[in-house]
């Protein structure tokens, strides 16, 4: 029996293929990696026109130290079509394929559809409950929402008020749940605005831990899997933390990263 074979039952088990460079999907099936994607993760740029100039000169380097750029929502001050139009007047001239959610701060102006608009126009991959796939990494993204976490979950009783509230977080891990089943690589990244867990929201005064993401999203992780999840929006959280079902999730807002020594506007992935 060939244990080593393409889909079509071809063994490859006497090919001249690097097995280090071979990596089991489904039993029968290959994926090649033959080097790592670096990922520059950050999220909560808060883009106005007063920060276009560090953007424009800080962020350049990343171009040079990653294959993709990956930005984890918040990339505008007040969601209006102006910050994002200077903001991608930034981003293009980096020349790097960029991966991105919208956050809150994206949908204050009621202008989302536009942001997300000009951003495609732009080549930015927006993922909205959606999963795109580029050199073997399966990329699953949604904003996610408010709710809390573990057993302060907000749950849908009482005031209809409640039930539509909490109603907008289910919603949100559908999506999310969504983009995961499109994935069909062994590399898998989850791309949020809120946190899942509350770990990396650490650091935030615990009052406002509800607001800063629900564990409804944790759990869609913890079903399908994956090998990393971003996320921003706790800009005074914790950089690292981990799902029940131990998926490493990192917080990479912006304002985070500042006050790491040394500080930065990204972190480095290898994945
Ligand atoms: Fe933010
Ligand atoms: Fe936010």
């Amino acid at each position: 029996m060939c244990w080593l074979s393409t889909a079509r039952g071809e063994c490859l088990e006497n090919s001249i293929l690097p097995p280090m460079a071979l990596r089991y999907r489904r039993p029968h099936e290959l994926t090649y990696n033959w080097r790592l994607m670096r990922i520059a993760a950050t999220a909560d740029l808060h883009f106005s026109a007063q920060s276009y100039s560090t953007i424009q000169d800080q962020f350049v380097k990343v171009r040079d130290e990653a294959d993709l750029l990956l930005i984890a929502g918040d990339l505008t001050n007040y969601g209006q079509p102006p910050e994002m139009e200077m903001l991608l007047n930034a981003l293009v001239r980096l020349r790097l394929p960029t991966v991105a959610v919208l956050g809150n701060h994206d949908y204050e102006s009621g202008q989302e559809c536009e942001l997300q608009r000009m951003m495609a126009a732009a080549g930015i991959k927006v993922l909205d409950g959606t999963g795109y796939e580029r050199d073997g990494v399966g990329f699953a993204g949604t904003k996610g929402f408010v709710g809390g976490f573990g057993r302060g979950v907000l749950t849908a009783f009482g005031e209809r008020e409640v039930k539509v509230f909490v109603q907008a977080a289910i919603d949100e891990a559908l999506k999310l749940e969504r983009a995961m089943s499109q994935l069909r690589t062994t590399k898998r990244i989850v791309v949020l605005h809120y946190s899942p867990i509350a770990c990396t929201v650490m650091g935030e005064a615990p009052e406002i831990y509800p607001f800063l993401g629900t564990s409804r999203l944790a759990e869609v992780i913890d079903r399908h899997g994956a090998d990393l999840v971003f996320h921003g929006h706790a800009h005074r959280g914790a950089l690292e933390g981990k799902t029940t079902g131990g998926v490493p999730v990192h917080n990479v807002a912006i304002t985070l990263l500042q006050r790491q020594n040394p500080p930065a506007l990204y972190r480095i992935f290898d994945v």
